[in-house]
């Protein structure tokens, strides 16, 4: 199976990722991930999206697609994989196809501007994996430490509140027009991926029923 979860920023891409790859059995591939994993590392990549990405502005569509290119090559993505956060743009999108690599599901997690920005405020990370809590909604069992490790959670430093306004511009404007893009290759037929739009409103298991029935069509 192999899949793209389309939405914008804290639309609960990365949090229904988590719950996909186990039902799946399949690796999660965050391009934000990844780019945060490189700045840790402070290695060559790290240093050059760092600015960028404190923004909210995208990295270029050159970077990007070399990175998901070498990834989607390993051993763990022969069975499928699920695409977090890419692609982003046009050029992205336009590049898996020339890529020749067949999607199966495109799925978009619709969620208004102003519920996304009280989410991302709300919102805390194990840096080490990547695993997503919110303060409300989906707390640790001890505030402010991860549940499987113990150790503290951050806040994104992506995640103020004029950053975060930046970041749903962006996404308005370079990566909505994929939801057409995706639409109008659904229904041009020759192994196309189905594309489907569920609201990411309610609680996650419903979130997640609606994505299980989406990725089953
Ligand atoms: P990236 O890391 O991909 O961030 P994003 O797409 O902006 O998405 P988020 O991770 O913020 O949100 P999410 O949808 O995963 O939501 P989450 O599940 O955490 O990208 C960061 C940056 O990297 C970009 O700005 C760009 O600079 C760069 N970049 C990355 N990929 C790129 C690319 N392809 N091209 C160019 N540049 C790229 O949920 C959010 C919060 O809501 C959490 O607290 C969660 O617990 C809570 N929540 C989830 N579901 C619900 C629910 N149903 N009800 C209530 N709360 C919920």
């Amino acid at each position: 199976m192999k899949v793209i979860l389309l939405g914008p920023p804290g639309a609960g891409k990365g949090t229904q990722a988590q719950f996909i790859t186990e039902k799946y059995a399949i690796p999660q591939i965050s391009t934000g991930d990844m780019l945060r994993a490189a700045i840790k590392a402070e290695s060559p990549l790290g240093i050059e999206v760092k600015d960028v990405m404190a923004s909210g502005g995208l990295v270029s569509d050159e970077l990007i697609i070399a990175l998901v290119r070498e990834r989607v090559g390993q051993s763990d993505c022969q069975n499928g994989f699920l695409f977090d956060g890419f692609p982003r743009t046009i050029p992205q999108a336009t590049a898996i196809v020339d890529a020749g690599i067949l999607i199966d599901a495109v799925v978009e997690i619709a969620v208004v501007d102003e519920e996304i920005v009280a989410r991302l405020s709300g919102r805390r990370v194990h840096e080490g994996s990547g695993r997503i809590y919110h303060i409300e909604h989906n707390p640790p069992n001890n505030v402010g430490l991860d549940d499987e490790t113990g150790e503290p959670l951050i806040q994104r430093p992506d995640d103020s509140e004029e950053t975060v306004r930046n970041r749903l511009d962006v996404y308005h404007k370079q990566t909505k027009p994929l939801v057409n893009f995706y639409t109008e290759l659904a229904t041009s037929g020759n192994a196309a991926p189905t594309f489907s739009s569920v609201s990411g409103l309610g609680l996650l298991s419903d979130v997640q029923e609606r994505l299980v029935e989406a990725l089953n069509k």
